[in-house]
């Protein structure tokens, strides 16, 4: 079954107050509209999209439409895109892009005012649609107590038990919504109520909290919040030391350093880049450091490579509820030079982290013992996500 969505963007955002389109507001570096479409494009199943604007942004929802596709679509397959202006009220806007969408079994029209719903919930309703003939409404419960007031008169408490949030994306056989549209006789408020209207059952399924409509500042800053992922941040330090010896081979964040006539002495292999990167993990997600964590009486450790405890830490901290959003660590040293390696280095520690990890090299101005050639010294910073 082909799927057609409309995108309805034409609205003026008046309760958002951003001084332009709602759906044209700031969000975290894109628009509304980028984000919605950003969404919808990440979902496999789409096959038509109209895109409803203000009259004088169709040229930028166009942009925008052409983005979204380009970023998100995996691979090239054909999606009949259109964009048109939209009218006075939600339901003309709607109207007009069902009247530009391509042909299509099923319709499902969205605010972009939800610009953080899911491509899942896409495919719930578009599945749940198809499978029953119905019309598909998203629904949340009702947390707050509801009542009637007259002004501010209490007149009674609304029974919550009977009452849902109902959300977009709403999902329909196009047959059936172009025949609520036509038959329209009133302002709905959305697509279901035109449906039921004509007698055509409508059914709930689960809809989706990030699904949220941004109509006040707030609502847009509960949604920055959202795609920044603003949880709790910590931060770690790590710093380690290990002096050259003879006799052992190198390895030095993370790598093999063949040619180096001398390696690092150590209980471990000694690498200093790594394991000032496992004390920074441990510090910031709160595990200790290197020596208690792992302890270095602990024979299970003896001669274990740094890889081996970066990719215990980050398992660990992990465990402890922890993302890694980055870390970085820079190399004190003489010898050997990180620059013509950084890169290699980079990637190689990023694929043990599992996060981005940037790598910088200096020398300590011939002082101490990094300075004077005897050994190598390595900072590290973290930074943790939950
Ligand atoms: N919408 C539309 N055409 C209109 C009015 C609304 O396409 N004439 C769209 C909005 O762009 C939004 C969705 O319908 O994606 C839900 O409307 P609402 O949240 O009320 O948005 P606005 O009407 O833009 O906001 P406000 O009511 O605060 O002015
Ligand atoms: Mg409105």
């Amino acid at each position: 079954m082909r799927v057609g969505v409309v995108v309805v963007a034409a609205g003026s955002g008046t309760r958002l107050g951003a001084g332009v389109p709602k759906a044209f507001a700031g969000l975290d570096g894109l628009t509304v509209l980028d984000r919605a479409l950003a969404g919808i494009a990440e979902w496999d199943a789409i096959g038509a999209l109209v895109v409803v604007a203000p009259a004088e942004r169709v040229d930028d929802a166009e942009r925008a439409v052409r983005r979204a596709l380009r970023d998100r679509l995996a691979a090239p397959r054909e999606v009949a895109v259109a964009v048109v202006a939209g009218g006075s009220s939600r339901q003309e806007s709607v109207a007009r892009g069902l009247a530009a969408l391509s042909p299509s079994d099923i319709v499902l029209v969205h605010d972009a005012a939800r610009a953080l719903a899911p491509a899942a919930l896409f495919d719930r309703v578009a599945a749940e649609v198809a499978a029953s003939g119905d019309g598909v409404v998203p629904v949340l419960p009702i947390r707050d107590t509801i009542k009637r007031v007259h002004g501010d008169v209490v007149l009674g408490t609304v029974d919550r038990d009977e009452l849902v949030a109902v959300q977009t994306p709403q999902g329909f056989p196009r047959e059936v919504l172009e025949r609520a549209y036509a038959a329209a006789e009133r302002e709905a408020t959305d697509d279901a109520a035109l449906v039921s209207a004509i007698g055509h059952p409508v059914r709930t399924i689960d809809g989706d909290e990030r699904a949220f409509k941004i109509t006040t500042p707030a609502d847009l800053a509960r949604a920055e919040a959202l795609l920044r992922g603003s949880g709790e941040l910590r931060t770690g330090i790590g710093v380690d030391v290990h002096a050259f010896a003879e006799g052992v081979p190198l390895r030095l964040g993370g790598v093999d350093w063949p040619g180096s006539p001398v390696g690092l002495a150590g209980h471990s292999d000694g690498d200093a880049a790594c394991h000032a990167i496992v004390d920074a993990l441990l510090q910031a997600a709160g595990l200790g450091d290197i020596g208690t964590a792992f302890g270095t009486a602990d024979p299970r450790y003896a001669g274990a490579s740094g890889a081996t405890f970066i990719r215990e830490t980050a398992a660990r901290v992990a465990g402890a509820g922890w993302a890694i959003r980055g870390v970085s660590v820079e190399i004190v040293a003489n010898e050997p030079r990180i620059a013509p390696r950084r890169e290699e280095i980079e990637r190689v520690l990023t694929d043990l982290v599992g996060a981005p990890v940037t790598v910088a090299g200096t020398t300590s101005d011939g002082l101490g013992l990094t300075g004077s050639g005897r050994g190598v010294a390595a900072i590290a910073t973290a930074l943790l996500a939950r």
